[in-house]
């Protein structure tokens, strides 16, 4: 499996019309010109089943949250099977806006992980230090958590199938992007932990995406550094020019 990967997160903007005006714009630029790493796309659920049934080959689809349980009294969720059921291939997990704003936890994450394994959806979790704790130096610590309370309870084969993404919580929307070297070194600390619980082979094919104002001008610098696989992208995956620039950023 290619470990490069760019995946444009759109969270809650766009119509119904933008949405379909910029995946076929996606499509047509990626199959002018194939893309070297894996393209996803994580658009509002709502959007779903219309972008699958526009059918590009060169662009997966991804949501943004389901909920644990596979069906049930859950008012406005949506299920992993469901999911499946529409050809989604991969569902973003822990999200620091989920985080943050509806206080899911480290233990609700790691059951949404397993409704998607159970599915076969791959998640993609996401993992983060907020900006008091990269001052206080515990951003190593508070990563090392979300990942091992979230992930390690998988079994090696289960694992093969996450993707996880550092979005350093201050660099989320504010322009501030992390350095090449701060992305570097924390992804470089992922790959370490994963590899002291499931060994180098896993480690070394696991993604590790960087996201947080990532975008066309400085993709390519991160993208470079060895451990950076490749970007989960919000703002400037809503302009095609943009995100194919990024897209483009892996050699
Ligand atoms: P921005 O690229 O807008 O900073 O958002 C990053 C992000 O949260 C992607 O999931």
């Amino acid at each position: 499996m290619n470990r490069k990967v760019v995946s444009g997160n759109w969270k809650m903007n766009l119509t119904w019309s933008e949405a379909q005006t910029l995946f076929k714009d996606l499509t047509s630029e990626l199959s002018r010109q194939k893309a070297t790493c894996r393209v996803i796309v994580a658009p509002p659920a709502c959007y779903l089943s219309g972008l699958a049934a526009l059918k590009s080959s060169d662009i997966s689809l991804s949501a943004q949250n389901c909920h644990q349980e596979p069906k049930g009294a859950y008012t406005g969720d949506i299920s992993a099977i469901m999911l499946a059921s529409m050809g989604v291939e991969y569902c973003l997990v822990g999200h620091s806006e989920r985080r943050q704003n509806y206080g899911e936890s480290n233990e609700l994450l790691s059951r949404k992980v397993n409704a998607l394994l159970a599915s076969k959806v791959n998640p993609i979790y996401c993992c983060g230090e907020v900006l008091e704790q990269r001052k206080s130096g515990d951003h190593f610590k508070v990563v090392g958590a979300q990942i091992a309370q979230g992930l390690f309870h998988l079994s090696a084969d289960e694992f093969s199938n996450v993707i996880v993404a550092y979005e350093p919580v201050w660099a989320i929307g504010t322009g501030e992007t992390a350095s090449s070297d701060q992305a570097q070194e924390m992804h470089a600390f992922i790959r370490k932990t994963v590899a002291e619980k499931y060994g180098e082979e896993i480690a070394h094919s696991t993604s590790i995406l960087y996201g947080g104002s990532c975008n066309a001008a400085n993709a390519q610098e991160l993208f470079s550094r060895p451990d950076v696989d490749g970007g989960l992208i919000g703002g400037a995956s809503l302009k095609c020019d943009d995100f194919t620039k990024i897209i483009r950023s892996h050699g």
